[in-house]
């Protein structure tokens, strides 16, 4: 008996020996797939960035031949190494890809700007204003690199999905600078709806804000979130789009916070939006 509980309390704890994985990598390195525990296979790195929501697998790949990824603290080149995603410790530009927190930022985006974590033609993107922030976030959807304003950036994937999820209707609300004088009836037609050449646009809220010399300034109120959709949607009424600025995500606004800076988003923000998630018929995201 004594035996025992002594074996109990000295044994090698199982959690320990399986978070080394079989084969005894810190990080399931000479793993391979027999380095997982249950339940979680482990992945390749191209593919653990890729499934971060990060960046493509090719993407993924050309980071790691630049060297911009490291696992355990060195820099790893070899976009097919083991990894087990319990435990690895991945960091993008000394970034880490799983923190332990979730994480939820509002940026208001300037022009010029991409929405994007790499260009190969090295223009600005969002994470150059973002160097303060240690953990690794994405996008949730993309704004034009000239339009400004509220963009919501998490590594909160399965909220960052819900959000994406045209299932979600969550509104988007834009004030829009048009390039011409814009008529009662070329509202009415973008609030009925337009037809864009990927089908028609759902009902939107439109409301004139003030008329320029040869401008309309209005808010837009849409639910679905299509690749440049606003611009396409002026462009179909016979008009365009000067500046663009996303003024609210759902429950979510841009007041207080001023052009290249963020700010977390407070725990209430964030309970209104799974509310407004819940609403809008999006599958709930599972709370982190
Ligand atoms: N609609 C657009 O046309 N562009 C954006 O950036 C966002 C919505």
């Amino acid at each position: 008996m004594a035996t025992r509980s002594f074996r109990r309390r000295h044994a090698p704890r199982r959690r320990d020996h399986d978070a080394r994985g079989q084969d005894g990598g810190r990080d399931g390195r000479r793993g391979g797939r027999r380095g997982s525990r249950a339940g979680v296979a482990p992945k390749t790195l191209e593919r653990y960035l890729s499934r971060a929501g990060l960046c493509s697998r090719s993407e993924a790949r050309e980071l790691i031949a630049a060297g911009r990824v490291s696992v355990a603290g060195r820099t790893e080149r070899s976009a097919g190494r083991w990894i087990d995603e319990e435990i690895a410790e991945v960091c993008v530009d000394g970034k880490s890809i799983r923190p332990a927190r979730p994480l939820h930022l509002l940026l208001n985006k300037p022009k010029d700007c991409l929405t994007t974590a790499f260009d190969p033609q090295g223009r600005r993107t969002v994470y150059g204003l973002l160097e303060s922030v240690r953990d690794w976030v994405v996008p949730v959807g993309r704004l034009d690199r000239d339009t400004t304003g509220l963009l919501l950036l998490t590594n909160d994937t399965a909220l960052a999905d819900a959000v994406t999820a045209p299932s979600s209707h969550l509104p988007k609300t834009y004030v829009v600078k048009s390039t011409t004088l814009l008529a009662d009836e070329q509202l009415a037609s973008l609030a009925r709806g337009v037809n864009l050449d990927d089908g028609p646009t759902e009902p939107a809220k439109v409301r004139r804000l003030r008329d320029g010399d040869h401008r309309t300034f209005f808010e837009i109120t849409i639910t679905e979130g299509r690749n440049r959709q606003v611009r396409r949607m002026l462009e179909a009424v016979g008009s365009g789009v000067l500046e663009l600025r996303r003024t609210a995500i759902g429950p979510l606004r841009l007041e207080g916070l001023s052009l290249g800076k963020h700010r977390r988003l407070t725990a209430g923000e964030l309970q209104e939006l799974r509310s407004a998630l819940r609403a809008g018929g999006a599958k709930s995201p599972k709370r982190r």
